[in-house]
This record gives structure tokens, C-alpha cells and sequence, in this order.
């Protein structure tokens, strides 16, 4: 069996990742071993010119460090200031600087340069998302001819926003030089082949095999999932955090987000704000936790969207809290996953409201965390790909404050029959479908 490498921005060198990308690779990574580089977080000093090598149980971690030009431009530049506001739909947060593209274009060309030494000619190589969309064609370049397959974990878009990019051509010419591409939906692929069509050169030879700027690969999905056996071993196990029931005598509310503008936080915060507001008889009755660990906060759309959200919990709490009770709890900050399990599996309504998300793994661990016997109700919005599989939800447009809050509503009085009924669905996939058979799906079809 040729060896798996896997490429992604993102290394998980410490605990307590938040980010579905690392938390879903470290869970295939265990099961088919291999060798995962990344970016190991270290943007002091000067760009690594060789990998440093982490030996661990399952797989080999290799790292490389970037100097504060090659952070500013590739990853908060470029990645995470132009292609994600733009795959997120928020063209209108995109800024476009010269030098971003640059420094994204030189740092993949580099990662290339760092994994030339290391790589064997029957390798299989499986590159992870929008920061490294042109790492096949610089490894193209340097003559590698293994197999080369690209996951995209994020939305991918329709023509408006691609066209919005200041380079869509190169986008879609990046894309070609893989052997396969995977998408998180049926909606991305849709949007990729419509976007190919109107600013490319596309055409369908046959079923998932396209030909795309002049080479033929295959366009495919493939919903991500979780470790979900044992992240429903680790919710069964949260004893401790049982004491929260007692603690809050109210019915319990979750967010869990990066606290990212395209999750749909004060959207949220809106929603519950109406739903107290209608509904007098819920006060002291209902409780909403919030977690929402910072992210990419040199970039200054979530420095606003920290802003906006405090601002909100704020207000909420001062005009409804009680001497004993305070609606809205906020933990900026990231938390361990057994007692993130142990949080989900309290909480009667798992809240996940997207304006747009890839897959959205917070849905599937909501689910997989549940007691079977008396489960809760998960709130989905349909911007998130999950909502393709997850229907049995309560699916809602995160948009509508409205709608939202009376999903709220319905969940907190929802009788046991029916949220057993909708979990018992919903379960069935998330555990079907887990993070293994994504992987093994994946890496089957790359050959
Ligand atoms: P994204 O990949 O955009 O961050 P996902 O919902 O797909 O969104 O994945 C988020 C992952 O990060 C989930 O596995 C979730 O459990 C984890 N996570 C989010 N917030 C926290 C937190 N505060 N502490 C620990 N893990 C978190
Ligand atoms: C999403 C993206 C990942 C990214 C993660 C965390 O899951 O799809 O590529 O790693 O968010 O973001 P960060 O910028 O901290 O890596």
C-alpha cells in the first residue's frame, strides 16, 4: 500500500484544536497512519528551509515555520482576507491587496520546495483546503507525478464571488492539476462546475470526470464526518459535567463556533433575544451558552465580529438578566473535547446557524453526543452543507430572526416521541456516514 500524505495549513502541534479541518484528519490520520505536514503556528522568525520532523504513535507530523511577511500575505492576507470572505460569500469583507497573492503564490511554491526531499514516487498525496489550492501545480512543476487529490472543507462559490477573486482563471487552472477534487455538498460541486463553465475552460467527459483547463480529472463529494464512536463514548463518560442540569435549572442552549462572521452568532443572539421577549413564561426557564473560541485574530472582520458579539451578550443579559439568573453565558475560549461532549449532551437544543459553512462537524458531534433515550433537538441552518444529509433537523434560515426563534420555541416544547424520532434519523448517518468512511470513500476514489 503506497504511503498517505497528507498537506494541510493547519498542524495540530499542541491540544484542544477548534477547527473541523484538524479535528476530522487527526481522527483518519490515526486509522491509515502516514506522514501530515503543515504550518506549525510559528510566525516570529524566518521561513523554515527544511521540514522539522514530529514522530508520533499513528502518523509522522513534519512542520514548517513562516516569517511575519509570509503570515501577513499568504495565510491572514490572501487565505483568510480574500479567498475566505469570497467562498463564504462575503465579497464585501474581501480585501484586495497585491502583495497577498503574491505571498500566496511564493509560500505554496515553497511548501512544494520543502516536501520535495521527502516524497516517494508511489506516494498518494491529499492536499487540504483554500490556502493550498496551488500545491499540486507546483509540485506539477517540480516534476511530481503521484497522485495529487485537493479537499475542499469550505463552501465552494457560484459565479458572482468567483468572479469577485482577483485571479478566478488561475483559481479554476490551479484545480486542474489535481487528479481528483472533493467538495463537502452537492452544492459545491454545482457552484465549481457553474463558475468553470461561465470563467473557465470545463467540459463533463463522463459522470464525475471532467476536463478542466486542458487536463482530466474527477469532481466528487464527499460529506465529511467525526470520529463518531468515540465521541459518543466521551459524551456517555461526561459525568462531571452533569452537575450543569442541576446547576442551571433551566433547559440549556449550545453554540459552538470559532468566532468567525460566517457562523451566524449574532444572528443567534437576536433570535433568543425575540424568543424572550415573546415569550414571558421562559425567563429563568431557558439558558444559552455560547462558546466561541477566538480565531485569525490579526484580521480585522473578526476583531469586529468579537466586538459585535460581546456587544450583544451584553445588552441581552443587562436588559433580561436576574439575581439568579443570567440568559446568556459566553466562553471565549477554547475548551477540551470530552468536556465539550459533556456540554452538548446536557444541552436540549444544539444551535447551528451558519450563513454559510462547508460541512459544519459541530452538527454531526451535537447529535452523536445525545442520550438516546431523551435526546435534543438540533436547530440547522441550510447554508450549512450538514443540512443536505441532516433533514430531520429543525432546518431554518439563519437570516430571519423570526423563523429562528420560533424553532427555539418548538424545540424547548418538542415531546420526547419526536425528538427521539428525528434523533434516531439523524444518528443513523452521522454514524454511518463517520469520519472513516469519508476518508476511506476519499481515498479509494484517489487511487
Ligand atoms: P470550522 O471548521 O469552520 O471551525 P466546524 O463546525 O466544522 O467549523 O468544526 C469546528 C470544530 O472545532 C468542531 O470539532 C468543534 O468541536 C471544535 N471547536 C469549536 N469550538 C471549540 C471550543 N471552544 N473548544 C474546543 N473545540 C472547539
Ligand atoms: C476551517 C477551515 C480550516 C481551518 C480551520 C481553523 O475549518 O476549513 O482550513 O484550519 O477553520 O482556522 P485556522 O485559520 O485557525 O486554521
Amino acid at each position: 500500500m503506497s504511503r498517505l500524505v497528507v498537506v494541510s495549513n493547519r498542524l495540530p502541534l499542541g491540544d484542544n484544536p477548534s477547527g473541523g479541518l484538524v479535528v476530522a484528519l487527526q481522527d483518519a490520520l490515526r486509522q491509515s497512519g502516514g506522514l501530515w505536514i503543515g504550518f506549525s503556528g510559528e510566525h516570529e522568525g524566518m521561513t523554515s528551509t527544511q521540514l522539522v520532523f514530529h514522530e508520533g504513535a499513528a502518523f509522522q507530523r513534519a512542520a514548517f515555520d513562516l516569517s511575519p511577511e509570509d503570515y501577513d500575505s499568504y495565510y491572514l492576507g490572501f487565505s483568510n482576507s480574500v479567498l475566505w470572505p469570497a467562498l463564504h460569500g462575503r465579497t464585501d469583507l474581501m480585501r484586495i491587496v497585491p502583495e497577498y497573492l503574491e505571498g500566496y503564490r511564493r509560500v505554496n511554491a515553497h511548501i512544494a520546495d520543502l516536501m520535495i526531499p521527502h516524497l516517494r514516487e508511489d506516494d498518494r498525496i491529499w492536499v487540504q483546503d483554500y490556502q493550498l489550492f496551488p500545491l499540486a501545480s507546483e509540485l506539477r512543476k517540480r516534476s511530481v507525478t503521484c497522485r495529487i487529490g485537493f479537499f475542499l472543507h469550505i463552501p465552494f462559490p457560484g459565479p458572482a464571488e468567483c468572479a469577485a477573486l482577483p485571479n478566478p482563471t488561475e483559481l479554476l487552472d490551479w484545480v486542474s492539476e489535481y487528479d481528483l477534487v472533493g467538495f463537502q455538498a452537492e452544492r459545491d460541486r454545482l457552484n465549481f462546475m457553474e463558475s468553470a463553465r461561465q470563467l473557465g475552460d470545463i467540459e463533463q467527459v463522463e459522470g464525475d470526470v471532467i476536463r478542466l483547463s486542458g487536463r482530466t480529472l474527477q469532481a466528487r463529494v464527499f460529506p465529511i464526518g467525526i470520529d463518531t464512536a468515540s465521541f459518543m463514548t466521551e459524551a456517555r463518560n461526561a459525568r462531571e459535567e452533569d452537575r450543569m442540569r442541576s446547576l442551571t435549572g433551566a433547559q440549556m442552549m449550545i453554540g459552538v463556533d470559532r468566532l468567525d462572521y460566517s457562523k451566524g452568532i449574532p444572528q443567534r443572539f437576536r433570535a433568543f433575544q425575540l424568543l424572550l421577549e415573546n415569550n414571558p413564561d421562559l425567563l429563568e426557564k431557558v439558558a444559552f451558552l455560547q462558546i466561541a473560541p477566538p480565531t485569525r485574530k490579526a484580521v480585522s472582520a473578526y476583531r469586529d465580529i468579537r466586538e459585535e458579539t460581546e456587544h450583544l451578550a451584553g445588552r441581552i443579559n443587562g436588559e433580561f438578566a436576574t439575581v439568579n439568573w443570567t440568559p446568556i453565558r459566553y466562553i471565549h475560549r477554547p475548551i477540551p473535547r470530552h468536556e465539550l461532549a459533556g456540554l452538548y449532551r446536557q444541552a436540549r437544543i444544539g444551535l447551528v446557524t451558519p450563513l454559510a459553512d462547508g460541512m459544519n462537524l459541530v452538527a454531526k458531534e451535537y447529535v452523536a453526543a445525545q442520550d438516546v433515550s431523551d435526546p435534543g433537538v438540533l436547530i440547522l441552518s441550510r447554508f450549512a452543507g450538514a443540512a443536505e444529509t441532516m433533514q430531520e433537523a429543525l432546518i431554518i434560515n439563519p437570516h430571519d430572526p423570526w423563523e429562528l426563534a420560533e424553532a427555539m420555541a418548538q424545540a424547548i416544547q418538542m415531546s420526547a416521541n419526536e425528538r427521539r424520532r428525528r434523533h434516531s434519523a439523524l444518528l443513523r448517518d452521522v454514524v454511518e456516514h463517520d469520519v472513516n468512511w469519508w476518508s476511506s470513500e476519499y481515498l479509494a476514489a484517489l487511487g
